[in-house]
Order: structure tokens, then sequence, then C-alpha cells
């Protein structure tokens, strides 16, 4: 069972949450809407990068459910691109015992920067990683 969680303030995440939950044939949940996830699912958490970290609420999602042995895929969109709200999650991950399968994020328009993104070739590829973390879980 996979569940598709999200933190997005401005809607640049919520669409690459969109993109994956469709590929995996669920719903995506806002985490505002989220406490309690379901037992041994593997997730896919989301967020938009702020200040370099995730967005709110997803640590403690983290911190208030039990991840041991549990699969996770992570995700994000920022205005550098880099990844540093993934990071930020792997190391809320860590000590949890998380099995982290893999991450995928892009560039996401903040203002008058990256406009566009995540672009349509961005979201096609966030499908293309949702698709192969589903495969990774069937092997
Ligand atoms: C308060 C705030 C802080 C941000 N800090 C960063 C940052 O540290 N690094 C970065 O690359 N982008 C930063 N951004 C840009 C966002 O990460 C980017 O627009 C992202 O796509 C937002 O995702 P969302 O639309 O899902 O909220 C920041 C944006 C806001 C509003």
């Amino acid at each position: 069972m996979f569940e598709v969680i999200y933190y997005s303030r401005s809607g640049n995440t919520q669409k690459l949450a969109a993109a994956i939950a469709e590929e995996l044939g669920v719903r995506a949940v806002d985490v505002k809407q989220k406490k309690d996830l379901a037992k041994g699912s593997f997730v896919f958490i989301g967020s938009g990068c702020y200040a370099n970290k995730q967005g709110k609420g997803l640590e403690e999602l983290i911190k208030e459910n039990n991840f041991k042995g549990r699969s996770v895929a992570l995700f994000g969109t920022s205005a550098k691109g880099w990844g540093d709200e993934i990071k930020a999650m792997k190391k809320l991950l860590q000590p949890t015992g998380a099995f982290i399968r893999g991450s995928f994020h892009c560039k996401g328009r903040w203002f008058i920067i990256n406009r566009g993104h995540p672009t349509v070739d961005e979201l096609a590829n966030a499908k293309g990683f949702a698709c192969r973390m589903k495969n990774l879980e069937s092997e």
C-alpha cells in the first residue's frame, strides 16, 4: 500500500504529489490532514524547501509514526533545485530506521524565478520516479 503525503505552500510540490499519486493509483494527502500512517505502508513524503528545510508538519509526522523498516521515497521542489529539502528530511528519517528507497527533486517557481517549474517534463519525470519505486516494491 502506498501513501503520498506532502507539504506545499505555493502549489509546486503539490503538483509533483498529484503526478506521483496518479502513477501509484492513490490520492495525495496534505500533511495538514494527515496524522497516522497506515501500518507498513510505503510512504512518499514531499515538501517545498523553506530556508533549507522541509515544510511544517513533516517533522511531527516523522516523529509521531513508526518508520522502523518502512519504505520511504522523498520528493521536493526548491528555487535552487538542489534538493536541500530532501537532505533535511533524510536527516530526520535517519535515526528512525526507515528504508529510504529513493528521491526526486526539481526546481519550483518562486515569484519571478523558475517560471513554469515544475515543467511538464519534470512532472513526467516524477511519474517515472514513482513507477521505478513501485517496481522496486514488487521485486
Ligand atoms: C519562506 C520561503 C523560503 C524559501 N527558502 C528556500 C531555500 O532555502 N532554498 C531554495 O532553493 N528555495 C527556497 N524557497 C523557494 C521554494 O522552495 C520553492 O518556491 C518551492 O518550489 C516551493 O514549493 P511549494 O510551492 O510546494 O511551496 C523558499 C520559499 C519560501 C516561500
